[in-house]
């Protein structure tokens, strides 16, 4: 090696390792630095985008506030010749000439870091004016030639950010005389493969992405970093962490994902905290302080467990005179369950708006309509949109979904045991569904907190203001093309209103609608399978869960157990079913239901399998009984496959008794569907080898005996009123 170079080489090293004083004259200060950006209207982008500039200490000049934009389309085609302009205006009435200007786009901008680094980085590409770069070449492909090849990274310029000191940014745009709506892009690549212009300001390119990161035609560039406290994006292939990260064209969802994060709006260490902050909190406001609500329900097909959404409804905690109530029923079936509420307890709401099925709505219609009932009512402050199915088990979701203050915002829900959920982290190229790589983490409790999401459907809150400012078209919900739910989210994206999904805590789920069958009187016993959760909840006994631990079973006899299992509300669905269904059997020894078509010990009775509830009353045994039989009878295990399940009806004047007799079973469950001294007189179960007795049943309470052999019994006269149980003969 010649000592010339050698010597070049030990300048180089030492200009590395010294301070960039040395070098590059003093690290500029941060005081130096101004921010400008253009924002027209304050967006849901564009208050991120100040958040995280507020998070760093970035000093902000934000122009053309309340100015009309006619820089183009916000979501396609060139434009943006409006921010020229008023940069120009702007840089003029800049005093100090030392300023170092970065102007960006905000409505899609987050500050990954702050200005400390973002001017070293400026200072160590060693140019006057560094615009950010993209790998797409926009507007003008023809001019792709004319670009200066880099060496690593992106060859193209892009208008969305660019930094450089003050006299230079004003050389840059002294030319510009175009209208709003030309294109900037096209205007500042011109300056830029002009080599003449290039060499003059002294322009070069962020081609590897120190400063800015542009995401279109880089999403599969670009992860998140998790640092200690603060979350970045990274550049993969140049290994560099941008300090700018701009969600350009048609990039808008991702840096809704990647604002989840950055700068620090979620980390491992501190959770959410973004969504701790500009609460609205409702502690401490007299009821008639409460922002007015208006509470839309939608009922659009026949759904499990109406009866209970509105019990619920009852419980959710909120001055209900601040609350109206916007019910669409275009359901027949449910409308006895709406009009019994309404007459219950409609007064108690501040008014009730009911659309009935004879305005024959279809879904769209009816939400659009939902929406105007408040929008065009100055009371309401919010729109609460609930659809039937779903469960809310947090009674106080209003007041939490209202305190968090945001524009549209939903409870998170999911579909009991599935990866179902109200929401989509990520959305196909076709506007489909799309599985976002933190959607898991959410939908599973591991991340928690407050998500800007694509899409969320089934039940949200609303903010009025926003109805009347950014969301006034009427027709939200209507699209040639698209259902309801996927139109509604389509265009509040459009209109670059945010969508929030909130997981900190826990809200509820929501129902399957699918295979639910109305041609029963109580539909909702027949829901076993499809909503075992909601099945549990309605009809088995509170206590029963706790049978075991409590040692809650009792044996009245030996070898007889007694336990709870059913809700009062099972009890009186199971009889009323069958007294709606009422082809009870005449007690004759012939009978063609069974095998052999002859019954020793008739019973006035239905059986399950009249109503078509063998399979549901089947799976009811395997998961409720069976393992209480296992328990009680060790090394006893049944599959329940029973040839025999019935309700049995006793009434004096009919059939009173049932004489001494042994079950064709293994073993029996008795379950009591009605009260003594309640429902009837009498009645009890005498078992006569140890002259024991269960005179008082409790009802919903099941009692368990061996059927053969030792537990020959007989049914106690019952002397008043009608008495009703639920037997099994579990073989074997
Ligand atoms: C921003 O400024 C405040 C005080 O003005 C200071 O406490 C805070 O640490 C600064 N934040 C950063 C990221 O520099
Ligand atoms: C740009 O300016 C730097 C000093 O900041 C200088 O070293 C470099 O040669 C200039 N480049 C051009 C192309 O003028
Ligand atoms: C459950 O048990 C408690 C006492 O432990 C009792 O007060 C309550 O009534 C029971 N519930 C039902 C449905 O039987």
């Amino acid at each position: 090696m010649r000592l010339s170079s050698l010597l070049l080489l030990a300048a180089v090293l030492a200009c590395v390792s010294l301070p960039l004083t040395s070098c590059e004259g003093k690290q500029l200060s941060k005081e130096k630095l101004l921010v400008v950006t253009v924002a027209t209207k304050e967006t849901d982008g564009f208050r991120r985008f100040l958040r995280t500039a507020k998070h760093f200490n970035y000093t902000v000049k934000v122009i053309g506030r309340g100015e009309k934009w006619k820089g183009g389309d916000y979501m396609g085609a060139p434009g943006g010749g409006q921010k020229v302009r008023l940069l120009k205006a702007a840089l003029e009435e800049v005093k100090d000439q030392d300023k170092v200007i970065l102007f960006i786009d905000s409505y899609d901008v987050v500050f990954a870091s702050g200005p400390k680094e973002l001017l070293k980085k400026f200072q160590q590409a060693r140019h006057k004016v560094v615009f950010s770069s993209e790998t797409l070449i926009w507007p003008d492909r023809h001019l792709e030639d004319k670009h200066p090849h880099v060496r690593e990274g992106n060859r193209f310029l892009g208008s969305g950010g660019f930094i450089g000191y003050l006299p230079n940014i004003k050389e840059l745009v002294a030319d510009w005389s175009g209208e709003d709506d030309d294109s900037d892009q096209l205007f500042f690549t011109k300056i830029y493969i002009d080599a003449a212009k290039r060499k003059s300001i002294n322009i070069t390119l962020d081609s590897k992405c120190r400063l800015f990161q542009n995401l279109h035609g880089s999403l599969d560039e670009v992860v998140l970093k998790f640092e200690d406290g603060r979350v970045r994006a990274r550049n993969l292939p140049s290994d560099t962490l941008p300090v700018v990260i701009h969600g350009n064209g048609p990039t808008k969802l991702q840096i809704n994902y990647l604002g989840n994060y950055i700068p620090n709006t979620w980390t491992f260490e501190s959770g959410c905290t973004a969504c701790k902050e500009q609460l609205l909190p409702l502690a401490g406001l007299k009821e008639s302080e409460h922002p007015l609500v208006v509470l839309a329900i939608f009922i659009q097909q026949p759904t499990p467990f109406v009866t209970v959404f509105f019990e619920r409804l009852l419980k959710l905690q909120y001055p209900k005179n601040r609350i109206k109530l916007f019910i669409d029923s275009r359901e027949t079936h449910h409308e006895r369950h709406v009009s019994s509420f309404l007459r219950d307890h409609g007064s108690l709401y501040h008014e009730v708006k009911f659309i009935g099925p004879e305005e024959k709505m279809d879904g769209a219609e009816s939400r659009n309509l939902g929406f105007d009932f408040c929008r065009k009512d100055a009371d309401c402050d919010y729109f609460f949109s609930m659809d039937v199915e779903v469960v809310l088990k947090n009674e106080n979701t209003l007041k939490i979904l209202i305190e968090q203050n945001l524009p549209i915002v939903a409870p998170m829900i999911t579909r009991a045991g599935r990866l179902w959920s109200n929401f989509w982290g990520g959305l196909s190229a076709d506007g489909y569904y799309a599985r976002s790589e933190d959607y898991v983490d959410i939908v599973q409790g591991r991340r928690v907190g407050v998500w800007n999401v694509p899409y969320l459907s089934s039940v949200y809150l609303v903010k009025a203001s926003v109805l009347r400012s950014e969301l006034t078209d009427f027709e939200l919900f209507t699209s040639h093309t698209l259902d309801p739910d996927m139109a509604f989210c389509h265009n509040v994206r459009a209109k670059g209103v945010f969508m929030f999904v909130s997981n900190m805590h826990t809200f509820g789920r929501i129902l399957s609608t699918e295979n639910y069958q109305t041609n029963h009187l109580h539909n909702d016993l027949w829901q076993i399978s499809e909503n075992p959760v909601d099945w549990e909840e309605r009809y088995i006994n509170e206590n029963y869960t706790r049978i075991m631990q409590d040692k809650l079973i009792e044996t009245p006899c030996p070898d007889v157990y007694w336990f709870p299992v059913f809700s009062d509300v099972a009890c009186d669905h199971l009889v009323e079913e069958m007294e709606h269904f009422g082809k009870w059997s005449g007690g004759g020894s012939k009978d063609t239901r069974i095998q052999g078509g002859y019954e020793n010990v008739p019973t006035i009775d239905i059986h399950m399998n009249q109503i078509n509830y063998e399979k549901e009353w089947q799976k009811f045994l395997l998961e409720y009984i069976a393992p209480i039989t296992e328990k009680m009878y060790p090394g006893y295990y049944t599959r329940c496959s029973t040839p025999l399940n019935f309700v049995v009806r006793y009434k004096p004047d009919e059939q009173p008794l049932l004489v001494p007799h042994h079950d064709a079973s293994t073993f029996t469950i008795n379950i009591a569907l009605n009260s003594k001294g309640v429902d009837y007189q009498g009645g009890g179960c005498r078992f006569l080898r140890y002259d024991c007795s269960v005179q008082a049943p409790r009802k919903g309470w099941a009692l368990m005996h061996p059927g053969r052999l030792t537990h020959y019994h007989e049914g106690l006269p019952t002397t008043a009123g009608v008495r009703y149980i639920a037997v099994s003969f579990v073989d074997p």
